[in-house]
């Protein structure tokens, strides 16, 4: 007899150009699934891993870090098992290890009739997140959770805002087929940003939240940009400059490095927008002979969800399937 659930937990764009480690949105076209089970037999386990190669030991699983963190302030009378079905490439720029954590939290809250809210969850989920990132922040997790775009006014205290999304507004990414270590690339940034752009990072960031608040298209379009961490970022991503230069001009209100790479995003409004934008995307790139992966997606605004609820009728809760 099953007691589970199955959940889709949704790929996400952090950073947004400005907004390094503090705005992001959420994707609906890609994401992982995970069936989270509970059981008897006290503990987290890791019971079944599909798509990448990650480890199944608890405690070095991203997953399974953020349900350790859950499950030890609860202290549950029972365990869980944990399937991870990844289709986010680690190492992708499109919030992989945050889906993973986020996945884990979110489950076992369900099973066990959701003690916790939404910003508890992305408390406990930045512990996973860290793991992978040797950092603790929550612009992947948050959007994911939440959906929508989400800005993390302040990571401790953990204080989450729900930014509005255009209606009008799509993202299309590329994901080249390489990796890039999230904690290598944050590596390589400097310790100290010159005034001038941080001045120009701030205006352009509180922009741009306006734009998302007043659907200023326009506005958007002119706070998109990064001075601070792209300049620095985008040497570690083939023909980035060339996919910017190309998307720019097929009607993308802008473009950066997805999270920290090496998947590009764009945005642009409009469905037809988007897609002049993904065949930009395909011309620049089918020359490179790196693989590539395009996704064109609406902003999701519903974040992570169940897919199928089999839990026991002894949890006086009737099985529903929400898909
Ligand atoms: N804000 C993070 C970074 C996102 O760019 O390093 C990736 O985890």
């Amino acid at each position: 007899m099953k007691n589970d659930i199955k959940i889709f937990s949704p790929a996400t764009v952090a950073n947004v150009a400005c907004g390094f480690d503090v705005l992001g949105f959420c994707l609906d076209t890609i994401g992982d699934e995970m069936v989270i089970r509970k059981t008897d037999k006290k503990g987290i386990y890791i019971t079944k891993i599909e798509g990448f190669d990650l480890p199944f030991e608890t405690t070095l699983n991203v997953a399974g870090v953020s349900a350790l963190a859950m499950y030890e302030a609860l202290k549950p009378d029972c365990g869980f098992e944990i399937e991870i079905y990844k289709n986010i490439k680690p190492g992708s720029g499109i919030g992989s290890s945050a889906a993973s954590a986020v996945g884990s939290v979110f489950g076992m809250n369900e099973l066990l009739g959701r003690p916790y809210n939404k910003t508890e969850l992305t408390q406990f989920a930045i512990k996973g997140e860290a793991l992978a990132s040797k950092c603790e922040h929550a612009d992947n997790l948050a959007p994911a959770i939440f959906g929508g775009f989400t800005l993390v006014k302040s990571v401790s205290p953990l204080e989450i805002l729900e930014i509005p999304s255009p209606k009008d507004l799509y993202a299309t990414i590329i994901h080249p087929q390489i990796e890039i270590k999230t904690s290598e690339a944050r590596a390589i940034l400097p310790k100290e940003v010159p005034l001038q752009n941080a001045i120009k990072q701030w205006a352009n960031f509180g922009s741009l939240i306006h734009g998302l608040h007043t659907s200023d298209y326009g506005l958007i379009q002119r706070s998109l940009h990064d001075v601070i961490v792209e300049p620095h970022r985008s040497k570690l991503i083939p023909h980035y400059e060339d996919v910017k230069k190309a998307v720019l001009q097929h009607g993308a209100l802008g473009a950066g490095i997805s999270g920290s790479g090496p998947a590009i995003f764009t945005l642009s409004k409009g469905l037809e927008n988007a897609q002049n934008v993904k065949d930009a995307m395909e011309s620049v790139y089918s020359k490179t002979g790196i693989v590539f992966e395009i996704h064109m997606t609406r902003i999701n605004t519903e974040g992570i969800k169940v897919l199928e609820d089999r839990r026991l009728k002894t949890d006086n809760r009737k099985p529903t399937h929400t898909h």
